[in-house]
C-alpha cells in the first residue's frame, strides 16, 4: 500500500493548534451557539427556561452538562422545520433521513453551514491520504440521504475530481472504476463488497485496480472487515463518521497514518460520553454514548444531541483533537439474548475469522418458548460451497460465536449469492419475534 501520510503544511493550523487553543475557540463558539438556539428556537428556550438555565450560564466548557438534552423525537415532533433557527428562505438545502417508523427527520442548512460542511468532508478526506488533484468515485447515495452530496461537495472542495456514481449498478460501478482509475473511493463497507464480488465475477483482479483509499462509513463495520478490504484490494480502508443532525458525512474520520480511530473536528462539533442511563457525563476513555453539540451550525443547531451511538472518547495521536473509538453498535441495535448483550458487528467480527464463508450475513431474531433466538444467515464462498465445507463451516462459526460472543446461534449456510445483498447501509437485522 502507498504511504499516503500528510506532508508538513498540508494540514489546517488547528488540526494540530495546542489543546489550550483549540478549547479557547470551542468556550467562545459554544456561547454563540447556545445563545444562537435558545434567541432562535422555541423548543431550546422553552427547554432551557425548564431546567432553569441560560446560555449566559456557560462559564466553561463542563458547564455544559447542565443543559439538557435534544432526542431524535424532537426532530420529528417538530417536523418539519420547526427546529430551524433561520428563516427558511435562507437555508439553502434540505435532507432527510427515511427512518423505519413514522416521519423523516428533516435537517437544513444555511449557505455557510453548506461552506463549513465541505471544508470539513474535504479536511476528512485529506485525513484520509486524498489529495487536489485526485479523483474520487462516489458511491454513496445521491439524494435525500447525506451521503452523496455531502462527499461530492467534500471531493470538489478538496480540489479533486468527483465521479458521482451514487449506489447501485454494481457492475458499472465496477466498469467506470476500471476506466476512470480513481485513487479514492467513498461508498459504506457493506455495499463495497458488492463490488469485491462484481471484480471477481468479472474475471477482474481488485488488486490490480487504481484506488489507493477507500473512506468508509454509515454504517458499523469492524477491523476484520478493514483487513479483508485492504487485503482484497491493496488499498488503505479509513473510516468516516457522521449523521445527518449534526452535519452529514465528516463529523469525525480517521486519520491513514494511524487508523486508529475516528478523529472529531472539535472546532466545529463539541462531544461528550454520556451513561445512557442516568445521562451523567463520562470521563474520557469510558464507554457511553456519544453526545454532540453543533459549535457553528446556523440553520440548524443541535444542543447535546443524543446519537445513540456507543463508543468512548480518546487522546489526539495524529491531531491535536481527540478520537472517538470506532463505533461498533449503537443502542438501537443492540439484542440481548439470555442476558447477554450482542451487536451485529460481533457476529461480522467472528464471520471474518471463520474460512470457507463469504463476508455477507443477516441476523434473524425470532422467539423460541418463551426466549428470544438468533439464526444468523450466511454463505459458502464459491471455492467451498459443497456440504462437507458447509457443515464444517457452520460448526466452526457457532462454536467461534460460543466462545467469544457467550450466545447459542444457529447458522445458515446458504450457496454462494444467497444472502440478501447491501445496496447502501446493510440491513442487519431481521426482527421476527413474536410481539405481545
Ligand atoms: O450515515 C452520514 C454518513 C454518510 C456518514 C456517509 C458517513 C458516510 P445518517 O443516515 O443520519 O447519516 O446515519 C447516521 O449512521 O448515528 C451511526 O449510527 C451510523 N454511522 C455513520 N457513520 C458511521 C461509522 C449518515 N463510520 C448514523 N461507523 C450514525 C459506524 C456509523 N456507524
Amino acid at each position: 500500500m502507498k504511504d499516503l501520510s500528510p506532508k508538513p503544511g498540508d494540514l489546517d493550523p488547528i488540526e494540530v493548534a495546542s489543546r489550550d487553543e483549540i478549547g479557547a475557540l470551542q468556550l467562545d463558539r459554544l456561547k454563540w451557539s447556545l445563545r444562537h438556539a435558545y434567541d432562535n428556537v422555541a423548543m431550546y428556550k422553552a427547554r432551557f427556561d425548564e431546567a432553569g438555565v441560560h446560555p449566559d450560564d456557560l462559564k466553561t466548557l463542563s458547564d455544559l452538562a447542565k443543559f439538557p438534552f435534544t432526542y431524535k423525537n424532537d426532530l420529528r415532533d417538530n417536523y418539519p422545520f420547526g427546529l430551524f433557527a433561520v428563516p427558511r428562505e435562507q437555508i439553502i438545502r434540505l435532507h432527510a433521513s427515511s427512518g423505519t417508523t413514522g416521519k423523516p427527520t428533516v435537517v437544513g442548512y444555511t449557505k455557510a453551514d453548506i461552506d463549513n460542511w465541505a471544508d470539513l468532508v474535504a479536511r476528512s478526506l485529506r485525513a484520509s491520504g486524498l489529495r487536489k488533484g485526485d479523483m474520487v468515485h462516489n458511491a454513496y447515495g445521491y439524494g435525500l440521504f447525506t451521503g452523496g452530496l455531502g462527499a461530492h461537495y467534500g471531493i470538489e472542495r478538496l480540489g479533486a475530481t468527483v465521479v458521482p456514481m451514487s449506489g447501485g449498478q454494481t457492475e458499472k460501478q465496477v466498469n467506470l472504476i476500471t476506466d476512470f482509475k480513481p485513487d479514492g473511493i467513498m461508498v459504506t463497507p457493506s455495499y463495497m463488497l458488492n463490488i469485491l464480488e462484481q471484480f471477481h465475477k468479472a474475471g477482474l483482479d481488485p488488486r490490480d485496480s487504481s484506488l489507493q483509499v477507500g473512506v468508509f462509513g454509515a454504517e458499523p463495520w469492524t477491523d476484520a472487515m478493514r483487513r479483508e478490504v485492504e487485503e482484497a484490494f491493496d488499498m488503505h480502508a479509513v473510516d468516516i463518521y457522521g449523521l445527518s443532525e449534526i452535519m452529514g458525512p465528516g463529523v469525525a474520520n480517521e486519520c491513514v497514518e494511524t487508523k486508529d480511530g475516528p478523529v472529531i473536528w472539535e472546532d466545529h462539533f463539541y462531544p461528550e460520553i454520556i451513561n445512557p442511563a442516568t445521562g451523567e457525563v463520562c470521563a474520557d476513555g469510558e464507554m457511553g454514548e456519544l453526545v454532540f453539540t453543533t459549535l457553528t451550525k446556523e440553520g440548524l443547531p443541535m444542543i447535546r444531541y443524543r446519537t445513540r451511538d456507543l463508543t468512548r472518547l480518546l487522546p489526539g495521536t495524529a491531531r491535536s483533537m481527540r478520537r472517538m473509538e470506532k463505533i461498533t453498535g449503537r443502542s438501537d441495535d443492540m439484542m440481548i439474548l439470555r442476558g447477554v448483550n450482542v451487536f451485529p458487528t460481533q457476529i461480522e467480527e467472528q464471520l471474518m475469522a471463520t474460512g470457507g464463508l463469504a463476508p455477507h450475513f443477516q441476523i434473524e431474531l425470532y422467539t423460541a418458548g418463551r426466549m428470544d433466538a438468533m439464526r444468523v444467515y450466511v454463505e459458502a464462498s464459491p471455492d467451498a460451497a459443497d456440504e462437507l465445507s458447509k457443515t464444517a463451516a457452520a460448526r466452526m462459526l457457532t462454536k467461534r460465536i460460543k466462545d467469544n460472543v457467550g450466545v447459542s446461534t444457529e447458522i445458515v449456510v446458504g450457496e454462494p449469492g444467497d444472502v440478501a445483498r447491501s445496496q447502501g447501509k446493510a440491513v442487519r437485522v431481521i426482527d421476527n419475534r413474536k410481539k405481545e
